[in-house]
């Protein structure tokens, strides 16, 4: 595969793709339809590089190639006949990723893979806009990229092994440890895996069990961001779209909460619209921690998580169950992933009976096989991907 690069959309997973590939050494198009997104994109890859030199990981003097690496564009014209990857990163809007797919696939080499970082969306169906559709793959970083030290290759239908095996080679090259999914079902992993934990959160707040804060307080003594807050620096539209497709393909008590659909309403989309369930204006909101919900434990959102996950292992769609753990703990601020509470599985299984009969959510009902299966060996799968991720950057 060339190493030169094509991004559409400079949004915040695309201009943080860009930068990591231009970190690597990659050579980056960069297209969004309007120069003030542009403009945006890059100021906020100026400013990680600024993060990245002051904290030693980059050189000073190595800034301005990097940023020569990056090419903002408006036109497909601008973007060089040489590139071997193009990554769509525009909102989660099927039409409108289509519309991206059938464009690239008429300006591209034919020898060049179009990949998709959709948080969700059916990569089958992307592929159907195209005359390559074994040339098409998922590729899903994890907001924000630069950081997120994983990626998660997804297979659509018609995907070849070669297009599947190139896509796995460049997300090693750019140091991300590539998750490989078997399957493009929605959500893939860790978006699936994490559904049904956006549900309980979501009742929570509906009920008025706790608050956002009083939550995030809590969770801030495991991880390094509440889950109230990571939804806002994901953005609030993007959790609504998530929920609504999961609802529409895996069934309704997936649907988005009315109040987060009341604040996507009001534009409070979180933290690029600078207000959303927290108030961004100066930057990181300012969780009081010293008032943690004592109404709720963070079990309940783990044992939802587990519960979940056995469906995607169910379904086939990791070769090993323990892969679900390693795409949690290097895609999210969750370092130790959710399987390691299955040694503990009728605490597992009783809370989750407790948690549907009482909320009357038949999705938190204990699945078969949590009473059957081992616990996932996180450490060694773990093992072997890193070992297979660097075979393939040794290529
Ligand atoms: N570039 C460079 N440096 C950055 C940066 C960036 N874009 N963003 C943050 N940093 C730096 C900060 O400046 C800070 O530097 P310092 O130590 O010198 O002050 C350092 O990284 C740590 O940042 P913070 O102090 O703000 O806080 P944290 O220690 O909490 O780390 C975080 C930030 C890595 C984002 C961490 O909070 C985290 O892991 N949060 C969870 C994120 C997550 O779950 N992401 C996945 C969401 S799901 C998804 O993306 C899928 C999609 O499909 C929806």
């Amino acid at each position: 595969m060339n190493q030169i690069c094509a991004i559409i959309g400079g949004g915040d997973m695309g201009h943080g793709i860009a930068e990591v590939c231009a970190l690597a050494g990659i050579d980056v198009y960069l297209k969004d339809i309007k120069q003030e997104f542009l403009d945006t994109a890059v100021a906020h890859i100026r400013t990680s590089l600024d993060v990245f030199t002051r904290k030693g990981r980059v050189k000073a003097g190595d800034v301005p190639s990097i940023l020569s690496r990056i090419h903002p564009c408006l036109e497909y014209g601008a973007i060089s006949p040489e590139v071997g990857l193009a990554i769509e990163a525009v909102p989660e809007i099927m039409a409108l990723k289509k519309k991206v797919f059938a464009d690239l696939d008429k300006i591209l080499p034919k020898s060049a893979i179009i990949a998709t970082n959709t948080s969700n969306l059916s990569i089958t169906e992307l592929a159907s806009a195209t005359s390559r559709s074994g040339s098409v793959v998922g590729m899903h970083f994890f907001n924000p990229p630069v950081l997120m030290d994983t990626v998660e290759i997804i297979k659509a239908k018609t995907t070849t092994v070669e297009t599947f095996d190139l896509a796995r080679f460049f997300v090693s090259k750019i140091g991300k440890l590539p998750i490989p999914i078997l399957k493009d079902t929605p959500g893939f992993v860790v978006n699936r895996v994490q559904a049904p934990a956006q549900v309980l959160l979501g009742k929570i707040v509906e009920h008025g069990v706790a608050t956002p804060e009083q939550v995030d307080a809590l969770a801030r003594k495991v991880l390094p961001m509440g889950p109230f807050e990571t939804m806002d620096y994901v953005g609030l539209d993007i959790v609504k779209h998530g929920m609504d497709y999961f609802a529409e393909k895996l069934g309704k008590e997936y649907a988005t909460p009315r109040w987060i659909e009341d604040l996507v309403a009001a534009k409070h989309l979180g933290k690029k619209t600078g207000k959303g369930i927290f108030d961004w204006s100066s930057g990181r909101p300012q969780i009081d921690l010293s008032n943690p919900t004592d109404k709720f434990t963070m079990l309940d959102l783990i044992v939802v998580q587990i519960n979940e996950a056995t469906k995607i292992v169910a379904e086939g769609i990791v070769e090993d169950a323990a892969y679900i753990d390693v795409a949690i703990a290097n895609g999210t601020g969750n370092k130790m992933g959710i399987f390691g509470m299955l040694s503990d599985r009728q605490v597992v299984i009783d809370r989750l009976t407790h948690l549907a009969d009482t909320l009357h959510i038949e999705m938190f009902r204990p699945t078969a096989m949590l009473s059957t299966m081992p616990v996932p060996n996180m450490r060694k799968a773990s093992k072997r991907l890193r070992q297979e991720y660097l075979e393939l950057q040794g290529r």
